[in-house]
């Protein structure tokens, strides 16, 4: 049986993939802060799917506790097959309307603990010839629309790079780029999102079977749902100007609005 770690496991779409991996029989190692939650998560799984399920409290801004996590992925007695990077957090306020420590903490999230753990996963799965590895981007990274954006293009380039060092060696990277998700996201940051149509809305569990398609398929970005996938084309193609002219448009309505 082999064995997934995966950050963020207690809500949204990291749960969603606990729930789905632990169906297919994978035992987990399940990453977040609030310790009570990741004990319900653990006992829901090994209780439905009789799997074993790890915990792992760590916060990922802090950079030793970040270590904690990537000595446990790099721990050759009890090999980690699978690496989902999903923790994360979305700010309402804008760059220069926030604190600087936040921006850092995002930073440290988004892209610091991908960056660590990536490594410290890839390099023994390497070794052993097979494993891959998932970093939960955004489709937000396709446009410019504030620092959040910004993190997640780093997330996706940086995983481009990694499935590029990693080409026949057995491992895969995979960035896995949403849009617009139903978890407790949104409400965490106090975005207001009842205008949101409902066609641009995604499902986790939906998204998290996708996206493991796509990752036994190889595919190095996996963008779900056809309505993203069209917008990302687009995003691809048109000027560069007209892209940054809209989205500072949809932030600034976003910011009037709350
Ligand atoms: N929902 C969307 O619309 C959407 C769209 C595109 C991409 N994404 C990305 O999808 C990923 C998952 O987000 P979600 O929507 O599922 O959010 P969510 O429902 O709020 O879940 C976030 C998870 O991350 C954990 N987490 C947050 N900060 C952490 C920290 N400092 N250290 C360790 N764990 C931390 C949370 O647990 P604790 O609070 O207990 O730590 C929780 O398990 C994120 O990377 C997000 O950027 C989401």
């Amino acid at each position: 049986m082999s064995t997934a770690l995966v950050t963020g496991a207690t809500a949204g779409i990291g749960l969603a993939f606990c729930r789905e991996l632990a169906e297919r029989g994978h035992d987990l190692v399940l990453v977040a802060r609030d310790r009570a939650r990741l004990e319900n998560v653990s006992d829901e799984l090994s209780a439905t799917y009789k799997v074993g399920a790890e915990i792992l409290a760590a916060d990922l801004s802090d950079r030793a506790q970040v270590q904690r996590v990537a000595d446990r992925l790099a721990d050759a007695t009890r090999p980690v097959d699978l690496l989902v990077n999903n923790a994360g957090f979305g700010m309402s306020h804008s760059f220069l309307g926030g604190d600087l420590a936040d921006e850092e903490r995002m930073l440290d999230v988004l892209c610091r603990a991908v960056l660590v753990l990536s490594r410290a996963a890839a390099l023994p799965m390497r070794a052993r010839g097979h494993g891959a590895v998932v970093n939960v981007s955004s489709v937000a990274g396709f446009a410019p629309m504030g620092t959040y954006a910004a993190a997640k293009a780093w997330c996706t380039a940086f995983t481009e790079v990694l499935a590029a060092e990693l080409v026949g060696s057995g491992v895969t990277a995979t960035a896995l780029c949403p849009g617009f998700t139903h978890t407790e996201l949104h409400a965490r940051a106090d975005l207001d999102m009842s205008r949101l149509p409902d066609f641009l809305w995604l499902e986790a569990d939906r998204l998290v079977r996708d996206c493991l398609d796509d990752v036994s398929a190889g595919k190095v970005v996996s963008v779900p749902g056809a309505q993203y996938k069209l917008l990302v084309a687009a995003l691809q193609v048109l000027p560069r100007g007209l892209v940054r002219r809209a989205s500072g448009t949809v932030a600034s309505v976003r910011r009037r609005h709350g």
